[in-house]
């Protein structure tokens, strides 16, 4: 008896500092893991966007095909405007936009750097692996910005889900383009180059 009353002040006082977190989380969100785990995968796609906005150049001065230069130097402007629209959202959520490294991206990256390396210029066989490459960073895009899309509607961020479902989208349509400049030409070209 005596120990659960000894109890009670110490639990009354843990619920007054959860409750007090909470109402400053109102502010930006709720102090959670969660939370937390939301702000540092934005950091990583932040950083992501700002490494292919460096990359996407290289890659389209590599391609040999005129279409796919194409297609890196337009989506090289919608990641651009990822980048913007990245640090809106940090902006809605009352945080300055921050970086951290993105592994995952950086071998994707240097994966491609090594496929300009070891394909000879000007040939279609570069432009498949350029393509692959590309496709690996934008399904790495999508499975981000997917999931969290998902996770600020749960967080109750709905018009920083809005700007993620957005960038999702373009990011699908990135693959798709690239895909079907595989399907139609590419690929058939690479493989009359024995
Ligand atoms: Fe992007």
């Amino acid at each position: 008896m005596a120990t659960k009353q000894a109890n009670r002040p110490a639990a009354k006082s843990d619920n007054g500092s959860a409750k007090k977190s909470v109402s400053k989380g109102q502010k930006q969100g709720n102090d959670s893991r969660l939370e937390e785990f939301f702000h540092d995968e934005l950091k990583d796609i932040y950083w992501a966007e700002k490494h292919l906005v460096k990359t996407l150049p290289k890659l389209a001065k590599a391609a040999s095909s005129e279409e796919l230069k194409d297609a890196f130097t337009e989506h090289l402007e919608v990641t651009k405007e990822h980048v913007v629209r990245l640090e809106k959202v940090f902006g809605i959520l009352g945080e300055q936009p921050q970086a951290k490294k993105c592994e995952a991206m950086d071998g994707i990256t240097k994966e491609g750097e090594s496929i300009i390396e070891d394909t000879e210029d000007g040939t279609s066989t570069r432009d498949v692996g350029l393509i692959l490459a590309g496709q690996k960073a934008e399904h790495y895009e999508i499975a981000t910005y997917g999931g969290l899309a998902q996770l600020a509607k749960t967080l109750g961020y709905e018009e920083v889900a809005g700007l993620l479902e957005q960038t999702l989208a373009e990011e699908k349509q990135a693959d798709e383009s690239l895909t079907e400049l595989a399907e139609n030409t590419i690929n058939e070209q690479a493989g009359e180059e024995g």
